[in-house]
Parts: structure tokens; C-alpha cells; sequence
């Protein structure tokens, strides 16, 4: 069999590359620069192709898939989301990716995203919360201490300057791995009993539950003037964080509003209810905070957007290092309308 030529290859980074790539850069860095990346994206949101995710639902999670394309590269991200999975020793979120040229149609990068999405989901959230948070902000609670909380507690430090964190889990275990894991980070991490400990003292509270239902993670009671939210656990229909008097009180940023309308916190408010989409505050045409006892939220569910920043980021620093393999992925035809011919010349003998 004749060897595949170069146009057959797909640069590919596997999730062992991926981690070696970060470790080079330094998981820092890499927080501050894909968040560098997104804003300027959310800068050029009119240019990309926008719509809601398309989601694959069961009884137990759901199967998404999320495309956009500026025009000029296209890229989608496969993502799953099933709560119940840790119990069976399995993730609730994983993903890949893919980015292409819309030119030719061509991949140009194949690649793991779950480490990728941790990382771009605390990026976009540090990013929003510069915009959003109150001034000076050095305290953050964390409620929900599994797969994506030490990402988020790291993307406010080295994006926002944040201090200090305080957890909490509904599983201690779960409170002492992300313990474990931010020692020896800078961070100074505070283990708490509730909800409402975890919250004493906060300027932000991230909130990264993961359950297939309404939850109510936070109550009014807990949240006082001035508090910025971060609710990330909530990106479902039926799946939810917050108790609805708090989206009363708030003002409401999201990513994009005809996804966030079916996925985040606002389903449970009025289809027309008054949202800021956040690349609007970023390019000035909306504002963002603008009185130190306002509370700001920020509705995340994660969109297509983000993924392709970071797909566009990790391409960038990948493509001259190490970090990559050769996929022959594109069949590759000598004459490109005898694709048939290529494959009965495979199987001849010798
Ligand atoms: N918005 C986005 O872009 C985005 C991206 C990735 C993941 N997510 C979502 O973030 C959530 C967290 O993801 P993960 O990968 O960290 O999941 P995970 O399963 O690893 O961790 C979730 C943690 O929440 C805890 N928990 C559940 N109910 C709780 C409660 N009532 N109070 C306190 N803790 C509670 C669990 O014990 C678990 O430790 C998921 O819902 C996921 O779908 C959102």
C-alpha cells in the first residue's frame, strides 16, 4: 500500500500532549492568554455564525454539539454532560474538537478538549467577572468542588487577583481534593460546612454543581448587595442552580441569549425577561457594573464561541512543538475524483 501523502495528515494533540503543552506554558498563563483570547473573540461576535447548541437528551445527561465559524476557520466541539457518571467512576463532562479551514472544508487540527474546556470555562468566567465583579475583589466561594473547580479558582487569580477561596461540596470528598490540589497555588483555601459559611466574607461565588434537576444551590437570604455570581453548574433544560428571587435581583449577562434562554438560570424567568449579552459590555456598546451594590450574574452555560477561541489558541502553541501527532485522517486519492480507485488498488495483493 503507497503511503498516505501530507495532505492526508490532521495535526492531532491527544489529552498526554495537551497536559505536556500546558505544563510548558504554565496552567496560568494559559488562563490569562485563552482568556485574551475569548474577549478579543466576543470583540468580532457579529462575524460568527451563532446558534444554539444541538443537544442529544436522556433520562440520565445529554450529547451536544457546538459549531460557529468566523469565516475563515470553522470549528465544533463534541461535549457530553451526565451528572450521575462519578458514581461509575466516569466524567461528567468530556470532550474533542475540531478546527477547519472554510476555505477547503480541511481539518487542521483534531484535538482533546476536556482538559481544554476546564480550561476555556474558567477562562470565559474570569473574563466576564473583570467586567462584571466588584472592584478589588479578593474573596471567592466555590460551591461545587469537583472536575472544574480548582480550573475556576485559578482563572480569578491569575485573571482577577482573587485571594482567597472558600469551599464547599456537598461530598467533603470532593471539598478535600480540590483542597489538596489549589495547596501550594498562592490561593488561601478555606474548607467550609455549607453553603452559607462558604459564602461569609465573598465578593464572588462560583457556583459548579452538577445535577440533572432544579437545585437550588443558592438561596436569596445568602446573597447580599454587591455579590457577583458565576453560575456555571446550570447549562440544561430542567437544570438549574439558583432560587428565582435571585435572578430578580439581579442584572443578567449572557453568552448567547437564544441558548441561554433554553439552558441557564433565565429558563426559569419570562422568554422576554431583560438579559446583556456580555460581548456588548466588552465592546462598550452595554454596560457592565456600575454601582458598588449592584448584583451582577452571570448566566454561563458555555458557547461555541469559546471553544473555537480555544481551538484557535491551542493550534497557535501547538503546531511548532512536540505537542503533536500525524493523523491520517483525510483520505487522500492521487486523482481526487478516484476515491474508489484508491481503495481497490488497496486491496490488490503484494
Ligand atoms: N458553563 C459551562 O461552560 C460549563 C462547562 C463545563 C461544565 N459545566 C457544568 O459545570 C458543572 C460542574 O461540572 P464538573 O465537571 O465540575 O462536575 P463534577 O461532577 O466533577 O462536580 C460537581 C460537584 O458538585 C457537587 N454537588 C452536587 N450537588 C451539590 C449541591 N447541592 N451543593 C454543593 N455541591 C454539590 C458534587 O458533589 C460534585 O463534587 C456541571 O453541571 C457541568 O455540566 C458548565
Amino acid at each position: 500500500m503507497t503511503p498516505p501523502s501530507d495532505l492526508a495528515y490532521v495535526p492531532f494533540i491527544s489529552v498526554e500532549n495537551m497536559m505536556r503543552l500546558v505544563h510548558s506554558i504554565g496552567i496560568e498563563t494559559v488562563l490569562r492568554e485563552l482568556a485574551e483570547a475569548i474577549e478579543h473573540d466576543f470583540t468580532r461576535w457579529p462575524m460568527f455564525d451563532k446558534t444554539p447548541r444541538l443537544g442529544s437528551h436522556s433520562d440520565v445527561g445529554v450529547i451536544e454539539l457546538m459549531p460557529t465559524s468566523d469565516g475563515d476557520l470553522y470549528g465544533f466541539k463534541y461535549v457530553n454532560g451526565h451528572p450521575s457518571n462519578t458514581k461509575q467512576g466516569l466524567q461528567t463532562v468530556t470532550a474533542f474538537g475540531l478546527l477547519a479551514q472554510v476555505s477547503s472544508g480541511y481539518p487542521v487540527l483534531l484535538t482533546e478538549m476536556t482538559v481544554l474546556t476546564a480550561l476555556r470555562t474558567a477562562a470565559t468566567s474570569a473574563m466576564a467577572a473583570r467586567h462584571l465583579a466588584p472592584k478589588g475583589a479578593k474573596t471567592m466561594a466555590v460551591i461545587g468542588n469537583g472536575a472544574q473547580s480548582e480550573f475556576q479558582s485559578l482563572a480569578f487569580k491569575a485573571v482577577l487577583g482573587i485571594e482567597q477561596v472558600r469551599l464547599y461540596d456537598i461530598d467533603p470528598a470532593a471539598t478535600a481534593k480540590c483542597a489538596r490540589n489549589l495547596a501550594g497555588s498562592g490561593l488561601k483555601v478555606t474548607s467550609c460546612s455549607s453553603s452559607q459559611e462558604a459564602m461569609e466574607g465573598a465578593q464572588i461565588v462560583t457556583t459548579c454543581t452538577a445535577d440533572k434537576q432544579y437545585a437550588t444551590i443558592l438561596t436569596d437570604n445568602m446573597i447580599g448587595d454587591g455579590i457577583h455570581i458565576n453560575a456555571i453548574g446550570g447549562d440544561c433544560p430542567g437544570k438549574t442552580e439558583l432560587h428565582k428571587d435571585i435572578l430578580l435581583r439581579s442584572d443578567i449577562f449572557v453568552e448567547y441569549p437564544p441558548q441561554t434562554r433554553i439552558e441557564g438560570e433565565i429558563q426559569q424567568l419570562p422568554e422576554d425577561y431583560p438579559v446583556t449579552e456580555l460581548w456588548q459590555v466588552i465592546t462598550g456598546q452595554a454596560e457592565g457594573r456600575t454601582s458598588a451594590s449592584q448584583i451582577t450574574l452571570f448566566d454561563g452555560v458555555g458557547f461555541a464561541i469559546e471553544d473555537f477561541s480555544a481551538l484557535k489558541y491551542v493550534h497557535q502553541r501547538a503546531l511548532n512543538t512536540g505537542h503533536v501527532q500525524q493523523l491520517d485522517m483525510i483520505a487522500d486519492p492521487d486523482d481526487p475524483r478516484d476515491l474508489f480507485g484508491m481503495l481497490s488498488r488497496a486491496g490488490e495483493p503484494g
